[in-house]
């Protein structure tokens, strides 16, 4: 029987150095012989992707709380049965920008949406799948923000800076609970140095 893949998942707030961060991870993984599966949250099927478009368009601004957390986990359902499961089975390594600690952290942490409906819906738009390691970059929120915001925003980066200071507090409250999975990691720093950092944080993965 093949061995089962590894499910790695890369978190942040807006601004962060995610995007650039998980390129510079995926050729280390490759260099390392390992077939690696890139993917971004939401997003990554064609269904998943017309999801994406109502949610960041910024003419969607009368979406209620309530929907875009169902939107955001009918996207993730998507991609986890057709893509991320049968990437495991044949061993891969799935890396995903963004997972349901997104939505934990902005519909929990930044909209304010009862923590307990969220990690259900969770359970379900997540198909019972959990990330076997969890980044979490994490950098100043000003900062993160102003590069974040600088060619434009879309309907989640329009909140402001105070959303993006509760989510950021809600990511250190996970990495607080969950110190096995979630890693905190300082994004701050030369590109290199912050990816020498995340594969640090994944080295007793691959025994
Ligand atoms: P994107 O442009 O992909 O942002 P980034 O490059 O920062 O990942 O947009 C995704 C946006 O959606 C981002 O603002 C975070 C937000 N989001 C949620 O609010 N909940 C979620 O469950 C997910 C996956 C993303």
């Amino acid at each position: 029987m093949r061995e089962r893949g590894v499910f790695i998942t890369l978190e942040g707030a807006d601004g962060c150095g995610k995007s650039t961060q998980a390129a510079l991870l995926v050729d280390a993984l490759v260099a390392r012989g390992r077939e690696v599966v890139r993917l971004r949250e939401p997003g990554g099927t064609p269904i998943s992707e017309k999801v994406r478009a109502l949610l960041l368009d910024p003419a969607n601004a009368e979406m209620v709380p309530e929907c875009e957390l169902l939107l955001y986990e009918a996207s993730r359902a998507q991609l986890v049965r057709k893509v991320i499961e049968p990437a495991l089975e044949r061993g891969a390594v799935v890396l995903c920008d963004r997972y349901y600690d997104s939505t934990y952290a902005y519909q929990a942490g930044g909209r304010g949406l009862d923590e307990a409906l969220v990690r259900m819906a969770n359970a379900l738009g997540g198909c019972g799948l959990a990330p076997d390691r969890t980044l979490v970059l994490d950098l100043d929120p000003r900062t993160a923000y102003a590069r974040a915001t600088s060619g434009g925003t879309d309907r989640m980066e329009a909140e402001g800076l105070a959303f993006q200071e509760r989510v950021r507090a809600a990511y250190l409250r996970l990495a607080r609970e969950e110190p096995a999975r979630v890693r905190l990691t300082d994004a701050s720093g030369e590109k290199d140095e912050v990816t020498a950092r995340l594969l640090d944080a994944l080295r007793d993965l691959w025994g």
